[in-house]
């Protein structure tokens, strides 16, 4: 398969939010009187923001109401967008800038496929908006990773299949999503902390075109 779209996850792939979600659902669970440490986070970054929630409620044996539910997650975004106002150019992780830029020169597609219903202001922050031929966020979705919705979503936006696209995740959900929609999974982080990956790399530093195409023809031809 030669490579003709590259879709990538946000949180994680291409800026590092996870410690600024922390930030935010703590100071809520706080208020909640619920403990919720640095790993009980780690723990929930596959999720979207309301299964966070109420896995955080759940945590705390709390029930509320479904009009809580809006306040409490629109309480905990509000901090969030109060802390990621500080985001710039020097929050994309390694990489990803220069892989963009190479891809978009050699007539790649480039889509962004996250659950984030915050990507656009993101994007805009750290300077790679402009960069992606499409957006797919949590404002688009209707299903949650593992679903392949974000993705399929991503890959009709190219005007591609998907068999002719990569994935880019750091989430085990979205492996699973990436697989279940057909397209080539290439896990990004610590070996062996995703299962299910075509291929999978520590992050994005030094990437090329080239290595990508030699990571799916080395799958293909094992
Ligand atoms: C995903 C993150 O990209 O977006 C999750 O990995 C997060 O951790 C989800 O819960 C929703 O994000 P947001 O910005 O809409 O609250
Ligand atoms: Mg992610």
């Amino acid at each position: 398969m030669k490579i003709q779209g590259c879709l990538f996850d946000m949180d994680g792939v291409v800026v590092d939010t996870a410690k600024h979600h922390y930030v935010a659902w703590k100071s809520l669970a706080n208020e909640l009187a619920i403990p919720f440490t640095k790993s009980d986070n780690d723990a929930l970054k596959d999720l979207s923001r309301l299964d966070r929630l109420e896995r955080i409620l759940r945590s705390g044996n709390l029930e509320v109401s479904s009009k809580t539910k809006i306040e409490l997650m629109e309480k905990k975004n509000q901090l969030y967008l109060q802390i990621i106002d500080t985001l710039g150019p020097g929050d994309i992780r390694p990489g990803v800038k220069e892989l963009m830029l190479e891809l978009r020169n050699e007539g790649v597609g480039l889509c962004l496929c996250s659950s984030s219903k915050n990507a656009a202001s993101i994007l805009k922050s750290i300077g790679v908006f402009n960069l992606f031929d499409g957006i797919v966020d949590g404002n688009n979705l209707t299903l949650p990773k593992p679903d392949p919705e974000v993705f399929i979503k991503g890959s009709k936006l190219l005007g591609l299949t998907p068999s002719v696209c990569i994935v880019f995740e750091d989430a085990q959900s979205g492996i699973e999503a990436a697989r279940s929609g057909g397209f080539f999974a290439l896990g990004i982080g610590a070996e062996g902390s995703l299962n299910n990956a075509h291929a999978n790399v520590q992050d994005l530093a030094h990437m090329t075109l080239d290595k990508l195409q030699a990571l799916v023809d080395s799958h293909e031809s094992n």
